[in-house]
């Protein structure tokens, strides 16, 4: 049995460059893992592809499931004769903006690459994950990113220097959320992914983030789309996080501290847990 962790990840800076023909935008992001992780087991099977999860929500996919489609992808890819039984244990809220979908499926490919003893080219384990979605090419590499294209142009930064992300997940579902909050933007969230860059330049000098580099092009969009999410932000900010960030296109919300300030993130995720928001105290992931 072979058992990988999917972690998730915050966008440290998110840019929208444009929109492209095909439907989809141009984009520049810093991307960062953090330690909280979903776990998958994978065991052999005779041909079948089953993936068991425990979340309703996720079973009830059945084959439409990513899990299940990177395996799928995998399986005819390679020519493989043999099937897995997936076990997905889930701690990532999901459409929350952490990636966590996306993670889960690298964690696919890559775990049943070794199960399976398939050894394709780096390029085309790369290739198969952007097929499964923009995101998912990050996640085959981690742990600190600069994304561009759609997501599938990744550039490993250095680690940046120790920290924590106190994530705040609030309970808003939107259908299809992640098409909707990029129909939602219009000319004025666009912009030249500069700031974004500097943010990378400053990773790469082996800079802490500072709050005036993280620009996330979702706000706008995200505080209309998710009701309620501005009180959230302003409950994360009377409990003293003063630097609150959206993460992807949300509703996760987020504030970073150094690990000379370890103390400041406990006590905002203490304060924030005792008032029933879904808080997590994720530690900043340098190495896989
Ligand atoms: O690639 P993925 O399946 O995660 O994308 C979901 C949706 O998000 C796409 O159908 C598209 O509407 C939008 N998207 C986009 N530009 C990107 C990534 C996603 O417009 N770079």
């Amino acid at each position: 049995m072979i058992t990988r962790n999917a972690y998730a990840k915050i966008n440290l800076g998110l840019e929208i460059t444009g929109r492209r023909d095909d439907g989809y935008h141009d984009l520049v992001s810093v991307m960062q893992i953090v330690d909280l992780h979903d776990t998958l087991t994978f065991e052999e099977d005779d041909t079948e592809i089953t993936v068991e999860c425990d979340y309703p929500i996720l079973a009830a996919e059945g084959k439409n499931n990513l899990v299940w489609r990177a395996a799928r992808l995998l399986q005819e890819t390679a020519q493989v004769g043999k099937g897995a039984r997936i076990q997905l244990t889930k701690a990532i809220p999901m459409s929350a903006g952490l990636g966590g979908g996306s993670s889960d499926a690298a964690a696919t490919l890559s775990g049943l690459g070794e199960l399976w003893g398939i050894s394709l080219p780096k390029r085309e384990m790369h290739n198969l994950a952007a097929l499964l979605g923009s995101d998912v090419p990050f996640f085959l590499e981690g742990t600190t990113g600069l994304i561009e294209g759609r997501g599938e142009r990744v550039m490993q930064l250095p680690p940046i220097p120790m920290g924590f992300a106190v994530l705040v997940c609030p309970p808003f579902h939107v259908p299809r959320k992640t098409e909707r909050l990029y129909g939602s933007l219009d000319r004025q969230d666009m912009s030249n992914g500069i700031i974004t860059r500097q943010l990378a330049a400053a990773i790469r000098r082996g800079e802490f983030p500072t709050a005036s580099l993280q620009f996330n092009a979702f706000e706008r969009a995200a505080y209309r789309v998710f009701e309620g999410l501005d009180d959230v932000r302003q409950q994360v900010i009377r409990a003293g996080g003063d630097e609150v960030r959206l993460s992807g296109s949300g509703p996760t919300l987020y504030v970073l501290y150094p690990q000379s300030q370890e103390s400041k993130a406990t006590a905002l995720h203490e304060a924030l847990k005792a008032e029933g928001l879904r808080v997590f105290l994720a530690g900043l992931v340098r190495e896989l």
